[in-house]
């Protein structure tokens, strides 16, 4: 049993005071979501623009179709029933879309959505704060980089998951009492960039676990498109498929790339994107045909030139590149890995030819017949 050692009861006084005053307030109306962002909003910054475009319904979220459809299935079923959806897990490199899903799922069902991180729940009270004091019936409980909880919270979690209610230990020594606390049934949406880092208790108490892949050029030039319509950029389909080609598979990088050719299209151009455009704003920017830019080609040059072709340890190369080994393997080595410019091996990261071409490097002849062996 978890037990939550604290040595001030009267929070928990508290805690169930505010439950109770909380369900008393009924949830006022969502307010309603403009069709298109105002000028305002089309003038914020990046992560605001992320918000923006984000799609709010399924039928406005394009791509990772097999995994929409199971999901719309799911989120109906539960609606019908008058119950939470069974706990979700969706996992993937970053950019891909947990965040837009999990908002969707809540969305979809009518409820709120309560967004925290794995590292900001510090420690188990803080998780019985936020399960006792917003989570309201049905609601949605979504933590992002769910790998990263103290082993301490993430067993406060597999009672509240299992049958909805938290243990909690109010006073010290002989004062000391257990109490458990129920709480409204919810859903808990966590996401992961690391599903190999999940603990198998806490793996094993999602009902759906998702797996998203990058999206193929096509999805992207459809999102492309749908973005600039939102921002109101005129943009063409030739562009918007240079743009996908170049966005690594992701709808994050898509978007931001779409941003940034639309500041050279404003500055140097007429406002409309067309292919010129995006290939001057692409080689502005040092991004490549197949969407390395400069620190994917450092990565790749490490490999080739310094560790003639690997293999080559992770902590090795975080240290070459003074980026956090994390940074790598969740932002980086996806992509490189999933396209196939690099490999990995119990030694280390190889390079592979595909890498020296991009590199515009011919493969040595020694390596060449070791790298056979990786391809
Ligand atoms: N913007 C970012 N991701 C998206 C998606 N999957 N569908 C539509 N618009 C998006």
């Amino acid at each position: 049993m978890v037990r939550w050692q604290c040595g001030f009861g009267s929070f928990c006084r508290e805690l169930r005071a505010k439950r109770m005053a909380s369900k008393a307030k009924s949830r006022p109306p969502p307010p309603p979501e403009p069709e298109r962002p105002t000028d305002a909003v089309v003038q914020g910054d990046d992560v605001q623009f992320d918000r923006t475009l984000r799609p709010r319904s399924f039928d406005d979220y394009i791509g990772q179709t097999k995994h929409k459809e199971n999901l719309r299935v799911f989120v109906e079923a539960a609606r019908r029933r008058g119950e939470p959806m069974d706990h979700l897990l969706l996992c993937g490199p970053p950019g891909l879309g947990k965040t837009t899903l999990a908002h969707i799922v809540a969305h979809e069902m009518g409820v709120e959505l309560h967004g925290t991180s794995g590292p900001v729940i510090e420690h188990k009270g803080a998780l019985a704060a936020l399960l006792t004091s917003k989570i309201q019936k049905r609601d949605v409980l979504f933590i992002d980089e769910i790998h990263r909880l103290s082993p301490s919270v993430e067993e406060s979690l597999y009672p509240a998951m299992d049958d909805l209610i938290i243990d909690i230990v109010t006073g010290e020594g002989a004062f000391a009492n257990a109490i458990q606390i129920p709480l409204q049934p919810f859903t808990l949406v966590g996401a992961t960039t690391r599903t190999g880092l999940l603990t198998a208790p806490l793996f094993s108490r999602f009902g759906h676990v998702l797996r998203l892949d990058f999206y193929p050029p096509e999805d992207l030039a459809r999102i492309v498109v749908r973005s600039a319509g939102l921002l109101r950029v005129p943009i063409d389909q030739a562009a918007a498929d240079t743009i996908a080609q170049r966005a690594r598979g992701t709808p994050r990088v898509a978007n931001r790339l779409l941003r940034r050719v639309r500041d050279f299209a404003d500055v140097l151009g007429t406002g409309s994107i067309d292919v010129a455009m995006v290939l001057e704003a692409c080689k502005r920017l040092e991004i490549d045909e197949a969407g390395l830019d400069d620190m994917d080609r450092r990565y790749l040059m490490v490999i080739v030139d310094h560790y003639d072709g690997g293999p080559v340890g992770v902590e090795t190369l975080a240290a070459a590149l003074s980026e956090p080994r994390d940074t790598l393997e969740d932002v980086y080595e996806p992509y490189l890995l999933q396209q196939g410019f690099i490999g990995r091996t119990p030694r280390g990261r190889v390079a592979t030819r595909k890498a020296y071409g991009a590199l515009g490097r011919g493969v040595p002849v020694v390596k060449e017949e070791q790298r056979k062996l990786f391809e």
